[in-house]
């Protein structure tokens, strides 16, 4: 399904840009770097994760899952991940001015540190759920659905601009790993499991979805 495929390119994009972020700060905090291509990444960010793939997964794909497959909307996965968006976007905007100022003091460097690994951190295992758990979940429900093809929507200029920036920061500013990271597949990587979701079985799956499984493993 193209818009399925799409995310998941974008967030390979979106990932590798994340690990750039932490190039850049890890120049930042020793002086070096150049503090204008902290607007760039801002953009990336906002514009083209934070607005445009957002936007398709919050306009398109879940309300499909809502009005299709009847999942619940104020509850669970979907309500979680678009949760996950909002946090995400105000973790952003609490390092927004640090991430593109030109000169930092030593308390301004220990914030931009902790506020963009928080929002690297959780854009990484937000980005893990939705692979492992809402992408593949959505292709096969949809196709169980007669559901083969969904809407797009054109992107801005500005996202388109913002997209751009992508490939020039991975190459000015070649990822870094993080080994604090937490990343892996399934419920259990996501922030939201046991706080406001009980992981995809407990919360989508049908009584002949259990059926099923009780009679595989039974
Ligand atoms: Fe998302
Ligand atoms: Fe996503």
């Amino acid at each position: 399904m193209r818009l399925i495929d799409e995310l998941r390119s974008e967030h390979e994009l979106i990932e590798k840009v994340a690990g750039s972020l932490r190039t850049f700060v890890s120049q930042r905090v020793r002086d070096e770097g150049d503090h204008r291509d902290g607007e760039r990444f801002l953009s990336f960010f906002r514009h083209y994760a934070g607005t445009f793939h957002h936007a398709r997964e919050e306009d398109i794909l879940l309300p499909v899952l809502v009005r299709e497959l009847e999942l619940p909307e104020t509850s669970g996965p979907i309500r979680s991940l678009i949760d996950q968006h909002h946090s995400m976007a105000a973790t952003l905007a609490s390092v927004a001015t640090l991430v593109s100022q030109e000169h930092l003091d030593d308390q301004e460097k220990a914030r931009l540190v902790s506020g963009s690994n928080d929002y690297v951190r959780s854009l990484w295992q937000h980005i893990d759920a939705e692979n492992s758990v809402l992408l593949p979940e959505a292709e096969e429900r949809l196709k169980w659905a007669g559901v083969h093809e969904l809407p797009d929507r054109e992107i801005t200029e500005e996202e388109a601009r913002a997209r751009d920036w992508g490939p020039d920061l991975l190459s000015l500013y070649p990822p870094l790993p993080d080994p604090e990271a937490i990343r892996g597949e399934g419920c259990v990587i996501c922030p939201s499991h046991g706080v406001s979701c009980e992981g995809l079985e407990r919360e989508w799956w049908t009584g002949s979805e259990w059926e099923t499984f009780e009679g595989r493993s039974g």
